[in-house]
């Protein structure tokens, strides 16, 4: 059976001061729950302030928001899957819309990014999704597919195995236009198919995340919904309160 997840995706909120306050709050509320996974993604200066305040919580974990795909070099401003595992990091979100359409990365980076996630052992959450022109084409399911497979592109089927995936229509981020979960749930089969065809039936233990305006009002509803395992949540996972009462859902 698969553990419903609930990931975190600060983006670029919540520096280490507001991360350890923020995690402070949490902590005193949020008790441990066998039957769920929660997960941080805070921007890279906080991971470390984040994953050391989880040391204790073996039911929390934290991921960074990006990597890049070489290991080291000369590429000023980038943090690399190793680094971000030495800072605490066990999970990295690739492809993450914002990285798609504001720093135009391509699925070719999305794909190298995952095989660098794999050589440091980091899990990678990679991330996709279609534009509202792409969804009123309708052309949602190839948009979807197309950066599905180019991600996982000669990656090992055992690897493939152990990623988590999140759909997160462009038109649903941070618009406060959520899809239903009837179509979220018509995404999530297609991707749970496609990963089947891809790796067998080593593919029905991979969690599919939604991620796009989920709130502590309709985050029950969509994680009812088939083939949704979790949720990716960003403005409604800022406040610890707010957080809370989603992850108690
Ligand atoms: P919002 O929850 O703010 O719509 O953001 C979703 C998201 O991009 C999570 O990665």
């Amino acid at each position: 059976m698969k553990l419903p997840i609930f990931a975190a995706n600060w983006k670029m909120h919540h520096g280490p001061s507001d991360a350890r306050a923020f995690m402070k709050s949490f902590l005193a509320h949020y008790r441990r729950q066998q039957d769920r996974k929660v997960l941080f993604f805070p921007n890279a200066l906080s991971v470390t302030t984040v994953s050391e305040l989880l040391r204790d919580r073996p039911d929390m974990e934290t991921g960074i928001q990006n990597i890049h795909w070489e290991d080291k070099g000369a590429f000023t401003g980038e943090n690399s899957a190793p680094m971000a595992r030495d800072s605490g990091a066990t999970h990295v979100l690739v492809g993450h819309s914002e990285r798609r359409h504001v720093f135009h990365e391509t699925d070719v980076e999305s794909n190298l990014k995952v095989k660098a996630a794999f050589r440091a052992g980091l899990t990678p959450v990679l991330c996709v999704g279609e534009l509202l022109a792409e969804r009123d084409a309708g052309d949602t399911e190839r948009v979807v597919l197309r950066q599905l497979l180019a991600g996982i592109s000669e990656v090992e089927e055992g690897q493939v195995a152990s990623m988590m995936f999140a759909y997160e229509p462009v038109w649903a981020i941070g618009t406060g236009r959520t899809a239903t979960p009837q179509d979220a749930s018509t995404v999530h089969s297609a991707i749970a198919a496609a990963l089947k065809t891809a790796i067998g039936e080593r593919a029905a233990g991979i969690p599919i995340l939604y991620g796009g305006s989920v709130n502590r009002g309709n985050a029950t509803t969509l994680l009812a919904a088939p083939d949704v395992d979790g949720v990716l949540v960003g403005g409604a996972s800022l406040d610890a309160d707010g957080w809370n009462a989603i992850v108690c859902a």
